[in-house]
């Protein structure tokens, strides 16, 4: 990744499709254009029309190049859903070169085999990320280009995702005149945004909460420890509104973004607000405690559907915090919410070292197109021609040789 060379970022979300085109300096992001699209044709991270995304597609990459004054041609796109799926695998191999140090191929070649497991036809790895390497018996490596050794071993964490679901995403991208540089598993994007390596290290569980689903990444040691998508999330918190208070859909999005909050225990019995029944022409009141109780309600159902989850991760790893983000942690009280369930501090995830506008960088709903934009894929796979020189080094070092 060059210097402050623009890239983008594109989360195709069930409620909207967010677009990101920014730079990056050192570890700091420029977002120079954003934008937000509703989209009605994602359903819970996979295409239900096609024609309705490429169109949200198109418009959201015009209003962020118009404010970015720059045309981009790649994006990062983001995936996500209940069809992705995680899994953990190790390899092992003997290092011959007869000086015995590590080089970028020996890491490729033992990752390679690491991939090498059987998974479903209809599936495909989206990513191979490495969580420690074992150099001869000693853990913990982190990077194991130059050392010396008779044996390589890697431990991974394979993704895996519906191979139709990304091909549909893909050429909906491609025929809204945008190529895809990199699929990435839009979570992933979310924590390297969010995250610290502290509390990565001290173990984190950062819940995304967006429309349809809400996804928990598990972090801890420093390393991912587990991925789950519940088909749940903010959307249906606007439906329960909608149908218990008998209010058009839109009506109820608006009561729950303004006078929503978490917490129904801790509001005032007094306070009230008016809204506009479904027949458009009866006003009615009710207490705003009451609006929270039927969001906690909903809450209550989603922390419910990952609760299991979260309880066997933290039964073998370590896990001091929560991360909540998405838009759907935009509701006042959702950290203390999961701090109160869980027992563990808690924050809401916002991007971390980003500059632009405050609307984009102070909100949890822009997370992961920035962290796609910033996602490097190189992160998981060494490349030849980037970090140290390793056995077999580059083009550079093989013709300076002759001169
Ligand atoms: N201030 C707010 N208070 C409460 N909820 C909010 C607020 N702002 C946005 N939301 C909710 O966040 C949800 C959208 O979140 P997000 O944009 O992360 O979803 P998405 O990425 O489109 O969906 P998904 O990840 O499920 O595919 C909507 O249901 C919206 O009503
Ligand atoms: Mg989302």
């Amino acid at each position: 990744m060059i210097n402050g060379t623009i890239q983008a970022g594109l989360e195709i979300g069930s409620t909207t499709i967010k677009c990101i085109i920014g730079s990056i300096t050192g570890n700091t992001i420029k977002i120079e254009g954003h934008a937000s699209v509703d989209c009605k044709g994602i359903r819970e991270g996979s295409v239900v029309n096609i024609a309705q995304t490429v169109e949200s597609i198109k418009e959201v990459i015009e209003r962020s190049e118009e404010l970015a004054k720059h045309n981009i041609k790649y994006v990062n796109l983001g995936i996500h859903g209940s069809h992705i799926e995680s899994k953990d695998n190790e390899a092992a191999i003997a290092i011959f070169s007869p000086d015995k140090e590590i080089g970028v191929s020996d890491i490729r070649q033992v990752i390679e085999s690491a991939r090498a497991i059987q998974i479903p036809m209809d599936k495909q790895i989206i990513h191979s990320i490495p969580k420690e390497y074992i150099v001869d018996n000693q853990r913990g490596v982190v990077d194991p280009r130059g050392m010396v050794a008779n044996h390589l071993k890697v431990e991974v964490y394979l993704i895996t995702a519906l191979a139709s679901a990304i091909t549909n995403l893909k050429r909906c991208v491609e025929k809204a005149g945008i190529e895809v540089n990199n699929c990435i598993l839009t979570s992933l994007g979310t924590a390297g945004i969010t995250l610290t390596e502290e509390e990565k290290k001290i173990g984190c569980f950062l819940i995304d909460i967006g429309g349809t689903l809400t996804e928990i990444t598990c972090y801890s040691q420093g390393a991912i420890r587990g991925f789950k998508a519940v088909k749940n999330g903010s959307y249906y918190i606007t439906n329960d509104l909608a149908y218990i208070l008998k209010t058009s859909f839109e009506e109820a999005r608006k009561i729950k973004e303004d006078y929503g909050f978490a917490m129904d225990k801790y509001l005032p019995k007094e306070g009230k607000i008016s809204y506009m029944k479904l027949d458009g022409r009866t006003k009615v009141e009710i207490p705003v405690r009451e609006i929270s109780k039927i969001i906690v309600d909903r809450l209550d159902d989603i922390y419910e559907e990952m609760e299991g989850f979260i309880m066997m991760l933290r039964e073998k790893f370590l896990v001091a915090s929560c991360v909540i983000t998405g838009g759907g942690a935009a509701l006042p009280g959702i950290a203390e919410y999961f701090e109160e369930k869980t027992g563990l501090i808690s924050r809401i995830g916002l991007p971390r070292n980003c500059t632009g506008e405050d609307a984009i960088i102070n909100s949890p709903a822009y997370t992961g197109a920035i962290g796609l934009l910033k996602y490097d894929i190189n992160q998981e796979m060494p490349s030849y021609t980037r970090g140290t020189k390793g056995r077999r080094g580059g083009l550079l070092d093989w013709l300076k040789k002759f001169f």
